[in-house]
């Protein structure tokens, strides 16, 4: 990347985890897919509530298949090299909703999150701005494989923090805008030098045959 734009665009599905109707993260989300776009990457946007989904069964799962939710998320992140979030903090960790999406998802095969790129946010009232949120939703999906981007923008006391539609506070704006593209510039060079094996196993240490409805298959 250089000069702020990427060399050739990189598709981004940008959500927001939150359901409700004047959410502060979809502000966040909405305006993370403007940075994307304006620094040269492509995107989707997405609701959560296209991604809604019963809660996991696996029973369900052998019985009726995936829900729509779960196809159309595992659609729309196979048709991305990566995606931003933006999750509301729960009782100090991610929203039931987001991580039952992601089980859901992590049951279809080829595993959608392995080797996708993926950045978080998180807006709150409180003055940590949901920060405590995305180190939990980070766990899952890294387990999983996804490539989270280190730096993760939590907007703190977010119902004061928008004017309008942009970040009210110009050195937070900038902070927001340079973590974007830092992102986008990992995603890029990841993208035209490959340079990480990947092989995702749920645990490594697993003895190959143990488990294998968990198990992606390892190229030898
Ligand atoms: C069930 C529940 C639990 C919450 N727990 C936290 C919390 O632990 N930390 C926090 O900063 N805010 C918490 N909040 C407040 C949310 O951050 C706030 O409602 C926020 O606006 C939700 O995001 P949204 O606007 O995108 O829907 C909680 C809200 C609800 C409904």
């Amino acid at each position: 990347m250089s000069g702020g734009r990427l060399r050739e665009p990189i598709r981004f599905l940008v959500f927001s985890a939150s359901l409700r109707r004047d959410s502060l993260n979809t502000k966040l989300a909405d305006l993370a897919a403007t940075a994307v776009e304006t620094n040269g990457g492509d995107v989707t946007v997405a609701r959560m509530r296209d991604f809604d989904c019963p809660s996991y069964d696996l029973d369900v799962q052998n019985e009726d298949g995936f829900p729509p939710g779960a196809e159309e998320f595992r659609r729309q992140l196979e048709a991305c090299h990566g995606f931003v979030v933006a999750s509301p903090e729960y009782n100090a960790s991610m929203p039931g909703t987001i991580k039952n999406l992601i089980d859901w998802a992590s049951r279809f095969r080829p595993q959608p999150f392995d080797g996708r790129h993926g950045l978080l946010l998180s807006a709150s009232p409180s003055l940590a701005g949901g920060n405590r949120g995305l180190w939990a939703l980070r766990v899952p999906l890294e387990h999983l494989g996804a490539r989270i981007f280190p730096d993760m923008f939590s907007l703190a006391m977010a119902h004061k923090a928008f004017a309008g539609e942009q970040i009210a506070d110009e050195a937070l704006r900038g902070r927001f805008e340079k973590n974007v593209q830092a992102f986008l510039s990992l995603a890029e060079a990841a993208k035209h030098y490959p340079c990480i094996k990947r092989a995702w196993v749920e645990f490594l240490g697993e003895p190959p045959g143990a488990g294998e409805d968990r198990v992606d298959p390892v190229a030898p």
